[in-house]
């Protein structure tokens, strides 16, 4: 059976790291792990590779911040040199916690790279190797936060706007790209309890596990775009 190629972004740790696993258990996937932190990607590689032989991942060291100084040349980069993306899952995030006055102008700057700017070029340079055999997913995963007429909560504000601006440009990639068999749907996730959940609202417990929520992402990776495109769809329990 051909395998089926997979990149997951923000794959060292959290939400990211459970859906590698997830898919790494299925079988038949070609997965690429992108993050920054070897350790973690170490870590995901060894668990990955004891659970099903089909599949194969490919850690990827991988930051948005020179990913944006020069994103053309980065797909001719990859190992295994991939032909056709089925599935890009947009997970990394980045979330400063601070009151609205207070943030500098760079942590701003970081959110929206990788946030918003970082997963829409990650995408722009994906394009050619996507709907080339069958059709493709783009899974961006959003927030609660960056949801219309949820509640909203301080120090949160630049990465409530930066996951809206993401979900906002799902709706119109997924206008401008669905004549090249090219699907975009966004996730907006409630509360997971992973180190991000923690920076956001110490003290609490999300009553969702990263491995819980991996499991539906992965699944609606795989078969959300048969019935549904450009789709911000909430995912929550509680808000948060
Ligand atoms: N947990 C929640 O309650 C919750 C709720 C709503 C939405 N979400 C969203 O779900 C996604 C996963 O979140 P999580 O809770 O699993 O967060 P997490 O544990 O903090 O993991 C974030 C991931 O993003 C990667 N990342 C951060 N900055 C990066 C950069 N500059 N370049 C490349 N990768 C970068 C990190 O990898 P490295 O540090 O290794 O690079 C890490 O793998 C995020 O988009 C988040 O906004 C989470």
């Amino acid at each position: 059976m051909p395998k089926t190629t997979v990149i997951i972004t923000g794959a060292s740790r959290g939400i990211g790291f459970e859906i590698a696993k997830c898919f790494a258990r299925l079988g038949h996937f070609t997965l690429y792990a992108l993050s920054r932190n070897k350790n973690g990607l170490g870590r995901l590689a060894s668990e990955c590779a004891g659970l099903n032989k089909t599949s194969k991942l490919f850690p990827v060291l991988f930051d948005f911040e020179s990913f944006l100084k020069e994103p053309a040349g980065f797909m001719k980069s990859l190992p295994g040199k991939p032909r056709n993306i089925s599935v890009l899952i947009n997970n990394a995030g980045c979330l400063i916690n601070k009151p609205f006055d207070q943030v500098k102008i760079e942590e701003a700057v970081q959110m929206l790279r990788v946030n918003f700017l970082g997963p829409a070029m990650l995408i722009k340079e994906m394009l050619p190797y996507m709907g080339r055999v069958g059709s493709t997913h783009i899974v961006n995963i959003g927030s609660m936060g960056g949801f219309q007429g949820s509640s909203k909560y301080p120090g949160l504000s630049y990465y409530s706007a930066s996951k809206a601006a993401l979900a906002n440009i799902t709706e119109c990639l997924s206008m401008e790209l669905k004549d090249r068999r090219v699907f975009c749907n966004c996730l907006a996730l409630g509360a997971v309890q992973t180190e991000m959940f923690m920076k956001a609202f110490p003290g609490y417990k999300a009553p969702v596990k990263p491995k819980e929520i991996a499991g539906f992402i992965c699944d609606f990776a795989l078969n959300g775009h048969k019935f549904m495109n450009g789709k911000i769809i909430p995912v929550a329990l509680s808000n948060p």
